[in-house]
């Protein structure tokens, strides 16, 4: 059982303490965790429906499973046009999943995001906060070799 307890008493008394204590959670488990949004509802003494209110209003915040390594494709014009439709199938095909979803052993989740300001070698992923500029399909395999 992951221990959300003591990440949430950290800022159970800091103002915007919830909010703090949802950033950290998912800095450690790359989303919040339903069970860890319950727990918070006890810490900070608010109603479920309030503590997954907070959690679900950020977009920001992904509420639920996601991979230990979340792959971005930035959807944004520069890097449509320079072809992430085709690096979107070459990680799709590699991964054995679709856009959105999260391979069955937990460790790739696959989504869009926007522009992530490296557009001077289109296009781009990142696999948590690192980018990759220039990706090409036949890239695809090597990057993720670096994850397996
Ligand atoms: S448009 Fe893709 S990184 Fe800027």
């Amino acid at each position: 059982m992951a221990d959300y307890l003591s990440i949430l008493e950290k800022y159970k008394d800091l103002p915007g303490g919830l909010i703090e204590a949802y950033h950290a959670l998912q800095r450690e488990y790359n989303y919040i965790p339903e069970d860890a949004i319950s727990q918070a509802a006890e810490v900070f003494d608010i109603p479920k429906a309030k503590a997954y209110g907070v959690a679900t209003f950020y977009s920001y915040f992904k509420v639920g499973k996601r991979g230990r390594y979340v792959i971005r494709i930035c959807e944004s014009a520069p890097c449509h046009v320079a072809g992430a439709a085709e690096v979107v199938n070459a990680l799709e095909k590699e991964l054995g999943i679709k856009m959105g979803e999260t391979t069955p052993d937990g460790k790739f989740t696959l989504e869009f995001t926007e522009c992530v300001g490296q557009c001077q070698a289109t296009p781009v992923i990142t696999i948590n906060c690192k980018p990759y500029a220039g990706v090409t399909p036949d890239k695809v395999t090597g990057i993720l070799a670096e994850y397996k």
